[in-house]
């Protein structure tokens, strides 16, 4: 099987453009213009490939290319093509658009699947509007209530439910979105590392066994405003300070975990009015906090939330805490691991076992399907930033693996 891996590298690299900000910069925030665009334009491309598109209430793309044997759960792999601000060109568009070029050398070689292949573009698997991320997958895993997910709000107060109306017209009917364990015989997502252990040693391909357990809080500070020259400094409650030091706490917590692979993180930080001579009477914080050990990270979310409560109480400011999310560990399929395993080292790739520190999509696919991840390096470990690089050959690689994958899988 031969990986067009020239077309590949120029379908990423043409994608780059579709971004609210220009070259090499990718922000592509869900329901965005250049969000929209691009999913226009993968769509475009499954078409090309006489794939079945079809897209569900929430948005996930499926591009489906129909096996022999009908009655056999398809074989699924994919990833996402939204992008943080500020972000770079490979995070999830290396899966998307790896999977099409997978598919394509599988198509010329002749193949010609039993069971279907199907290629996802997750929705929002970034969490920049609503605060939650894996979007799409959680609700296909059923990890989220609909009726939850619909009063999802972003910073301008808008709801997804508005959102959806907005973008698809008429009642959202995202019940329809959950699928049944079961309903992928596997799910294989292909990503870079976006962490700095394959660079480092060498090593061509990362095979994840778990990926860690990701929890975000969302924490809205109330203090009281006024003008910043007349208000005496034994009179304040100015919420940017009560914030600020949440978000050193915030730090401490991660730091002091006996836990060695505890982050955690103040990624977003809002104040109002945002005026230099006016005492801040709002600060909104987001705070994503992760471990492997399930248990040391919900240790870090309670110690983080008495903090909160102390460092308000002091303060003289309120504080409203929600979880947006507080989920469990994933842990891939053992028999995929090894069939992941052996197929790199039949292609003569050399291979590592590895946590994903980062979470994505196969998070929430693993809860309903026998799931594993490719991982690619990517220089010095770089990610969510515009110089996030793999490299042709990388991105080559794990697209052959994953092409092997599906074939052995599908067959
Ligand atoms: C995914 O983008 C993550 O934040 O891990
Ligand atoms: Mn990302
Ligand atoms: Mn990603």
């Amino acid at each position: 099987m031969q990986i067009e891996s020239e077309w590949l590298q120029q379908q990423i690299d043409s994608l780059v453009v579709i971004s609210e900000e220009p070259a090499p910069v990718v922000t592509r925030i869900l329901f965005s213009d250049a969000d929209l665009r691009a999913r226009e334009h993968v769509r475009r491309l499954c078409h090309d490939l006489q794939l079945k598109v079809t897209e569900d209430a929430v948005g996930n793309i499926f591009a489906r290319w129909p096996g022999s044997d009908p009655e056999l759960p398809p074989i699924a792999t994919g990833s996402h093509i939204d992008a943080i601000p500020n972000a770079g060109r490979y995070d999830g568009v290396v899966g998307v658009l790896g999977a099409l070029a997978a598919l394509r050398a599988l198509r010329a070689s002749n193949f010609s699947p039993r069971h279907s292949i199907e290629l996802i573009v997750f929705t929002s698997e970034e969490p920049t509007r609503f605060g939650i991320g894996c979007l799409g997958s959680r609700l296909i895993s059923g990890a989220l209530e609909p009726e939850h997910a619909l009063a999802l709000t972003d910073v301008d107060g808008n709801s997804l439910r508005r959102w959806l109306e907005a973008i698809y017209g008429g009642e959202p009917t995202l019940r329809s979105v959950a699928k049944p364990k079961g309903c992928y015989a596997g799910f294989v997502e292909l990503h870079i590392e976006q962490g700095p252990l394959l660079d480092r040693a060498g090593i061509e391909i990362g095979v994840v066994e778990s990926i860690a357990a990701p929890a975000t809080l969302r924490v809205q500070i109330t203090g009281e405003g006024g003008h910043a020259g007349a208000v005496l400094m034994s009179d304040r409650h100015d919420a940017l300070l009560a914030g600020a030091e949440i978000a050193l706490s915030v730090e401490q917590a991660a730091r002091e975990s006996h836990s060695r692979d505890a982050v955690a993180t103040t990624g977003v930080f809002r104040i109002q009015p945002g005026a230099v001579n006016s005492v801040p009477f709002r600060a909104d914080l987001e705070i994503d906090i992760r471990d492997t050990n399930l248990s040391a990270r919900d240790a870090t979310l309670e110690k983080i939330q008495t903090e909160i409560t102390t460092i308000c109480h002091r303060r003289r400011v309120s504080a409203a805490t929600v979880i947006l999310n507080q989920d469990a560990p994933a842990v891939c399929d053992p028999a995929l691991v090894k069939i992941l395993e052996q197929s790199a080292a039949s292609l003569g790739f050399s291979s590592l076992r590895m946590v994903s520190r980062a979470y994505h999509d196969a998070l929430f696919m693993a809860q309903i399907s026998p799931t594993a991840m490719i991982f690619i390096p990517c220089r010095d470990g770089i990610s969510h930033r515009p110089d996030e690089f793999a490299s042709t050959e990388a991105i080559r690689r794990g697209t052959q693996l994953l092409a092997e994958v599906l074939r052995k899988l599908a067959a």
